[in-house]
């Protein structure tokens, strides 16, 4: 299929060669309202004969599909969710359709008004990644009966194909690798709650310090409104203040956990020999920050293509119950973890 098509035709061109109003071609191509059906034989002769290519809808109006796929992702600048896409976009460029990226900015409200959009559209599909607050989205595309796969969070009260990793072993091994370097104060870089990533990973944490014995301390758990390289900045001071401060952090994502780090290094406070960091999802930079980040590595890329490549099969038609796949998460150590040092422990007038 060639990358580049022609010099674009023109609807008005359209609409003259077919002897009828640019308003009469649009409601043929959008099928919305209704035209006679000589003026859609018409229209669609005026079309092919002239290579109008409004978007992919019109050129396959006659097989009835389109080859657009819509990807809602919450945070387009964070490159977890660029490596999720790149696995969407090579398997969907292959079989001959196109992405149309969206990125909802972690707002139901715009996360809604894209589904709308790729209604309208015509979206042959969608892969879905919730912000988490709510399924009307979600619900708008099952209504329309556009195919739908959720990728990496899930609204479980919405029956699609899910594509996932596994949260919970993936905070259950960095807290167990913590607490095998002789970490007891743990800190944990949270998020909302409403998602499920954060309960998962919470149930992990939790359960890894249960099994040894060590009860949760509440004032331990930093939840950050978002998960971004400022909020980690942001949360250090917050806990390193503490009157029994932790000897080690585990954040729910990359960003953050290189924000904490950051903060470290600006206040002189060495990682790892004094502070150990532990991060989640082994974004591209994560290896390339200095001391390179120890984190549970998504398999970010495979996420992608295997929801893509459900996608596709149901657009054709494939039927059968939704699938629901976990997929396998590890631990990479690098350079952000060590033993603790014994610190002195800061009495209350500190
Ligand atoms: O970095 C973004 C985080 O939110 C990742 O951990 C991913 O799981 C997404 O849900």
């Amino acid at each position: 299929m060639p990358l580049r098509e022609g010099p674009m035709v023109t609807i008005e061109q359209v609409a003259r060669r077919a002897r009828v109003s640019v308003a009469t071609v649009s409601r043929v191509l959008n099928k919305t309202g209704y035209v006679s059906p000589d003026k859609v034989e018409s229209v669609m002769e005026a079309v092919e004969a002239l290579g109008y290519l409004p978007s992919a809808v019109a050129r396959n109006l006659r097989r009835s599909e389109t080859t657009s796929i819509g990807l809602i992702v919450p945070d387009n600048s964070n490159s977890f969710f660029a490596e999720i896409a790149r696995g969407v976009e090579d398997v969907c460029f292959q079989e001959g359709y196109r992405v149309f990226l969206c990125n909802s900015d972690e707002n139901p409200d715009k996360e809604y008004h894209y589904c709308q959009s790729l209604i309208s559209q015509q979206a042959a599909g969608v892969i879905f990644i919730t912000t988490g607050q709510g399924s009307d989205a979600l619900q708008l595309l099952i209504e329309r009966k556009v195919p739908v796969v959720q990728v990496d969070r899930e609204l479980p009260d919405v029956a699609t194909d899910v594509i996932l990793a596994d949260n919970h072993g993936g905070a259950y091994q960095a807290t167990r690798h913590l607490l095998d370097l002789g970490h007891r104060r743990i800190a944990c870089l949270s998020g909302p709650t409403f998602r499920t990533t954060i309960t998962q990973r919470l149930a992990g944490y939790r359960d890894a310090l249960t099994e040894r014995g060590i009860t949760p301390d509440p004032v331990l758990l930093y939840n950050s409104g978002d998960a971004r390289f400022e909020t980690g900045f942001t949360a250090a001071p917050a806990l390193l203040s503490l009157p029994d401060p932790p000897t080690a952090v585990l954040s729910f994502n990359d960003l953050m956990a290189i924000g904490f780090m950051h903060y470290a290094t600006e206040t002189g406070l060495a990682v790892p020999a004094q502070l150990s960091v532990v991060g989640f999802d082994d974004v591209r930079l994560a290896r390339f920050v200095s001391p390179a980040l120890t984190t549970v590595a998504q398999p970010k890329y495979e996420m992608g293509r295997q929801a893509a490549d459900l996608l596709l099969r149901r657009i054709r038609g494939e039927d059968g119950p939704p699938v629901r796949r976990v997929l396998e998460v590890s631990l990479v150590v690098r350079n952000s973890t060590a033993p603790p040092v014994q610190r002195q422990r800061k009495s209350a007038g500190d």
